[in-house]
């Protein structure tokens, strides 16, 4: 069998099907060699959702837009999670939502729903977010290969709750720089750590069940968005600090 088909494979076996909306975080090198690359592991979850489908991949851009340099280039401005984010984002019919350090790039069906409206947020992963639309629709985030900790979701669940220790005091000004112009908006920036916490989204996996398997050699999880914000919710009204540690001082 072939890589393409090996992958399909593992993703149907998995619970990926025919019209999902899923978010992808990922580690490629996790896979192993993979013939044809980024492409073929596209290609198999596109075959694997069809026309009816949406792939989705957070283009997040902290790294690259510092609070201290607060400029986001919706062109230029890479994503700083992985190289199949970056790759999805810069596919023909792919478009990124308007965000300085929390897009999200979607190809396919569903692909405006999506992205559309993000930039009127003032948060990261606010209610027009990509990311806190998919359980509205029976969306569902693919964690491959990487630490099931780094679920943006998570964030979108502690800002709708909302948590008192996500989001910066005081928002600061961004400029925006679109193809056809540039502008200044205020947003507030996650900020958790600075908060004195860490974040323990592995967690989730103490409440809630998730698909487990492997893909191509990958040790993956498929979440479904839906039962993932009603669980987290509910965890966090027993406990607002469930999905954080508080940060001990030396
Ligand atoms: C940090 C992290 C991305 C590192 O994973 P990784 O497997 O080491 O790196 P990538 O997924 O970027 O894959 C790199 C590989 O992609 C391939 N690649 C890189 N650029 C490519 C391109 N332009 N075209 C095709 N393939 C490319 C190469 O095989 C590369 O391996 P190499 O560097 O040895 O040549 C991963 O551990 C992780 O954390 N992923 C989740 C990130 C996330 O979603 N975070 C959100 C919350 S903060």
């Amino acid at each position: 069998m072939n890589d393409f088909k090996i992958i399909r494979n593992d993703l149907i076996s998995l619970g990926l099907g025919k019209g999902d909306s899923v978010l992808i975080h990922s580690s490629f090198k996790s896979m192993g060699e993979v013939d044809g690359g980024i492409q073929t592991l596209v290609d198999a979850i596109l075959d694997c959702i069809g026309s009816t489908g949406t792939l989705l991949a957070p283009t997040l851009s902290y790294e690259y837009v510092p609070q201290t340099n607060p400029i986001y280039n919706h062109v230029d401005t890479p994503s700083c999670v992985g190289a199949v984010s970056e790759f999805i984002r810069s596919m023909d019919g792919a478009k990124r939502s308007i965000h300085p350090t929390h897009s999200c790039a979607a190809i396919g069906d569903k692909r405006d729903f999506f992205v559309c409206g993000h930039e009127n947020d003032e948060t990261p992963v606010g209610e027009n977010s990509p990311i806190s639309k998919l359980p509205k629709i029976g969306g569902k985030v693919l964690m491959l290969g990487c630490f099931f900790g780094f679920n943006t979701s998570m964030h979108g669940i502690e800002e709708k709750f909302p948590v008192s220790y996500v989001l910066s005091e005081k928002p600061i000004s961004h400029t925006i720089v679109l193809n056809d112009r540039t502008y200044e908006k205020n947003y507030y920036r996650h900020s958790i750590s600075k908060n004195g916490f860490d974040q323990r989204y592995d967690r989730l996996l103490n409440v809630m069940d998730v698909n487990r398997g492997i893909i191509h050699g990958a040790q993956s999880i498929l979440i479904d968005c839906a039962t993932m914000w009603k669980t987290a919710l509910e965890t966090l009204k027993k406990d607002e600090f469930y999905f954080v540690e508080r940060r001990v001082t030396q």
